[in-house]
């Protein structure tokens, strides 16, 4: 079980970095709490990903289905992941594909878009970063004050 104050946390963090007009893919969503707290504060243009139906099924704002970086939508000016689990290194790739912000904190060691082996958070943690440094991107590391899994990755091109 997550520390419940991560979608607060991680919306705080959002805002002092995006836009509140932007497009934001919330990728691996879950049940949508993290949509919920951006929405609170005024973030409107959210969309939330989950391949899980029961998590989407007649939410606004929600896509169901399976987030991968070489098919999603364009049109997102910002991706987001929290515990994303086997889409957090989708998050990186489709950032670096259309040139966007990423903003990221990784629990699981679950490679799936991008080549990783070893099940260590910490070489998983620079293998996520370093995908997006060889990009073209800066990555700052930072740390939600939360419980748990809290280290962040922010990058941008
Ligand atoms: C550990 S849960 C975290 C959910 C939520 N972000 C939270 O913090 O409560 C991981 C979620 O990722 C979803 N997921 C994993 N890979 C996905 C993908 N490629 N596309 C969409 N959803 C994905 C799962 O269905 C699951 O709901």
């Amino acid at each position: 079980m997550g520390d419940a104050r991560r979608f607060d946390a991680f919306a705080d963090l959002i805002v002092r970095n995006v836009a509140p007009e932007t497009a934001i893919a919330d990728v691996a969503g879950g049940k949508g709490g993290l949509m919920a707290a951006l929405y609170r504060r005024q973030y409107r243009n959210v969309e939330s990903w989950d391949k899980r139906h029961k998590n989407a099924q007649g939410r606004r704002g929600y896509q169901y289905g399976y987030f991968d970086w070489r098919s999603a939508p364009r049109h997102y000016g910002c991706v987001v992941g929290m515990h994303a689990d086997e889409a957090t290194d989708h998050v990186v790739m489709y950032a670096l594909k259309h040139r966007v912000p990423f903003i990221l904190c990784p629990c699981c060691v679950k490679p799936n878009a991008a080549k990783f082996t070893g099940n260590q958070y910490e070489p998983w943690i620079k293998h996520l970063g370093d995908i997006a440094r060889i990009g073209g991107y800066n990555v700052i590391e930072t740390a939600l004050p939360i419980h748990g899994r809290s280290r962040v990755l922010i990058g941008r091109p």
